[in-house]
């Protein structure tokens, strides 16, 4: 795919299935995600991947974790939906933003970053024929998630990046109107 075309035509996939990308096609998403805009060369980012059954299976016990720290009463359908929030995909990157404090760079600089390389790793599978979705949601700012992957205060997850084969088809959607977005100074 050329890179005009991956740029004006990427989509996320929220229904993702396997194969996950391996060997050079995942090499290749993470030398895009290392080769983002990063101010000061300050690296302020960390990756983990999540893929096959234990690991996802390990995360999953995280998110329900999660959960039940966030709502001690909740309901054991709701305990068991946390728990199953990573096996919609065959991977899981967990993409972290790790701040130091620096003069120049303040902290949400390094954020951007660490967002930017969610990005590349999206558009870099999906430029090689996979499917993907940036995903938040609550567990990204929760405690328990934060110091289940280590993170100091000031550290964010950006996201959770999903990975895979798309099951479905590219949404059929109306372009914006660039006149809404863009003008001239
Ligand atoms: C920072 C960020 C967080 C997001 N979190 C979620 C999320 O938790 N759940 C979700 O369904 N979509 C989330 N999205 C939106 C999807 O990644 C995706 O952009 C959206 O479904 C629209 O699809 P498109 O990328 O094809 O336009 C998030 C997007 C961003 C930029």
């Amino acid at each position: 795919m050329d890179a005009m075309t991956l740029l004006t035509t990427r989509y996320s996939s929220a229904r993702l299935t396997e194969p996950a990308p391996e060997g050079e096609a995942l090499q290749l998403i993470i030398k895009a995600a290392l080769q983002v805009p990063d101010h000061g060369g300050l690296k302020p980012w960390r990756f983990v991947i999540v893929t096959g059954k234990d690991a996802l299976n390990r995360l999953g016990d995280v998110f329900a974790e999660a959960a039940i720290e966030d709502a001690p009463g909740i309901s054991a359908e709701m305990h068991e939906r946390a728990r199953q929030l990573p096996l919609r995909a065959p991977m899981v990157i967990v993409c972290i933003a790790k701040v130091t404090e620096h003069a120049k760079v303040p902290a949400h600089e390094q954020v951007q970053s660490a967002a930017c390389a969610v990005m590349a790793m999206q558009q870099a599978a999906f430029a090689q024929g996979f499917g993907g979705i940036w995903r938040t949601g609550s567990y990204a700012q929760q405690d328990f998630v934060k110091q289940s992957f280590d993170l100091n205060e000031d550290d964010e997850i950006v996201g959770f990046l999903y990975l895979g084969t798309a099951v479905s088809q590219a949404p059929n959607r109306t372009e914006p109107d660039p006149e809404q977005f863009f003008s001239y100074f």
